[in-house]
């Protein structure tokens, strides 16, 4: 059989499976979504994020791209942001990275992959404000790890830094920023980093919304 059919099949199994349980689980999934959260996440086919939470369909905003990384001139993720938060309203974000990750290798590395390399900049520069803690590290697996959570607090960072979470925060509403990181090794997830309106936030990149 050719690899997608399966795919497929398999698609035909879950729905039978979901019926035999609730059979009006498609009919009350199509009216609306409510999730609670929204998951930023690596595009890393071994953190699934529905999977690794237990969570179902219908419970989970997801956006992954390599690194889970927030750049604030991505469109792609600030619509993900902006609607999830503004329109949704979700009330936590999950930032989650996770120890392996090859984005965060690659950009610890000086190989040249092309395209991929204007995006995993945004990693060097990280690597670039905790140079004096990584170096003093030895072991390569060990400094590669404590970038990957280096980088999950300072995208926590990003998130609270965005417009759209400020805004929340300064109407009195209730959104958490959270920084997590997932190990393959175990499969456990770890809490690193959480950001709320009590938060602290260098104060050059508040923005005044009154003016
Ligand atoms: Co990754």
């Amino acid at each position: 059989m050719e690899s997608h059919k399966k795919l497929l099949l398999a698609n035909k199994a879950w729905v039978q499976d979901k019926l035999s349980i609730h059979p009006d689980y498609f009919a009350r999934m199509e009216k609306t979504q409510t999730p609670e959260y929204l998951w930023i996440g690596c595009s890393d086919s071994r953190v699934p994020a529905e999977e690794v939470t237990g969570r179902e369909p219908g419970e989970l905003f997801v956006h992954r791209n390599i690194a889970n990384l927030i750049i604030h001139t991505d469109f792609n993720m600030l619509s993900v942001l902006q609607y999830a938060v503004e329109v949704l309203k979700v009330k936590h974000i999950i930032i989650c990275g996770h120890y392996g990750c090859g984005g965060i290798k690659n950009a610890l590395s000086h190989k040249h992959l092309g395209l991929i390399n204007k995006w995993l900049r945004h990693i060097k520069d990280i690597y670039r404000f905790h140079r004096r803690e990584l170096d003093a590290i030895a072991n390569e697996d060990a400094k590669w790890r404590r970038l990957v959570e280096l980088n999950v607090m300072e995208q926590v960072t990003n998130l609270a830094e965005t417009s759209i979470v400020q805004q929340v925060w300064t109407r009195g509403g209730v959104l958490t920023v959270h920084g997590w990181v997932y190990d393959l090794h175990t499969g456990l997830l770890h809490e690193l980093a959480l950001m709320n309106a009590e938060s602290a936030l260098d104060p050059i990149f508040k923005f005044d919304f009154e003016s």
